[in-house]
């Protein structure tokens, strides 16, 4: 058994996306390849409707997987499928977008106004960045959760973990996404293959992930951010990237330590990304772009 290392720390960075919704990347654009296959994570959340009400209206995706898991108030979502409905707390939306897609989703509070969720970006390899698109939608009552000897609670959102399986089924790059809540001032070490690339996105309580203290604050990210600089350990809206090894560890702080733990195969492929749409050339993009003005994206 060999622990995993911590190679980045990161703080999420406040972006505005969308129509005007205020959000924290934790990664997405630029350089992801230390993700693959994952490209973009997004952290919406909110306690002021204003911030985040104008949504995500129309747009389109083509070449990707969108998965968006939602912790409190809902997202009103429609998409070229003909799909509509809410995703509400604990609930996950599975986008497979393939050959294309053109939705909207849109993030509504609770009765108090406040708004939580993620959404991942998720690479298709490209035998199936065409594939038709899908969609799968998970009421919270189906998602897995486990509860451990020592109290840790996993919900699992897609992948095997712990033995038991998660609710989202065909995904491209076979990704382990779990959401974990360690007891404040227990040790815990959690299981990740070798194969993947891992990360663990920090959303309440604060801990140390292994060697995480001292020479780990190496600022990569968040230059010119007055709030984002770089933790000293990991707590609330942190990033921790793992380098390889076959477990993680975790000592949660006193609060106890809740994140998302979320690991793929790389796919080792060129990425050619602009706005909603990856591809794998930028001949492929620009045809995307093209049959968008051309109103031919949709394919049926
Ligand atoms: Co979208």
């Amino acid at each position: 058994m060999s622990i995993r290392p911590i190679k980045r720390l990161i703080k999420a960075k406040p972006t505005l996306e969308g129509a005007g919704v205020h959000l924290r990347r934790a990664f997405g654009f630029g350089n992801t390849s230390e993700f693959d296959p994952f490209l973009l994570l997004d952290d919406f959340r909110n306690d002021i409707p204003s911030d985040y009400l104008a949504g995500f209206p129309w747009h389109p995706h083509r070449g990707i997987e969108t998965i968006t898991y939602v912790l409190a108030g809902t997202v009103e979502h429609g998409d070229s499928l003909g799909n509509r409905g809410a995703i509400a707390a604990g609930d996950i939306q599975w986008m497979t977008a393939g050959r294309g897609i053109i939705h909207q989703e849109m993030p509504k509070g609770d009765q108090t106004g406040r708004m939580h969720g993620f959404q991942l970006w998720a690479n298709l390899p490209s035998s199936l960045k065409m594939t038709a698109p899908r969609y799968q939608e998970i009421k919270a009552p189906e998602v897995p959760e486990l509860t451990d000897d020592d109290g840790t609670v996993a919900r699992i959102v897609c992948g095997e973990f712990w033995g038991k399986r998660g609710p989202v089924e065909g995904i491209a790059a076979d990704p382990i996404y779990v959401d974990v809540a360690v007891p404040p001032g227990e040790r815990k070490r959690l299981p990740v293959e070798t194969t993947r690339h891992a990360f663990a996105y920090v959303f309440a309580g604060d801990g140390k992930f292994c060697n995480a203290s001292g020479p780990l604050a190496v600022p990569t990210e968040g230059v010119g951010w007055a709030d984002t600089a770089p933790p000293k350990e990991a707590d609330n809206r942190s990033l921790v990237l793992f380098d390889s090894g076959d477990e993680v560890e975790v000592q949660a702080g006193e609060d106890g330590i809740r994140f998302l733990l979320v690991s793929g195969k790389p796919l080792q492929e060129p990425v050619a990304w602009y706005g909603p749409i990856v591809m794998n050339t930028q001949e492929e993009l620009q045809q995307a772009f093209q049959e968008l003005e051309k109103g031919t994206f949709l394919k049926s």
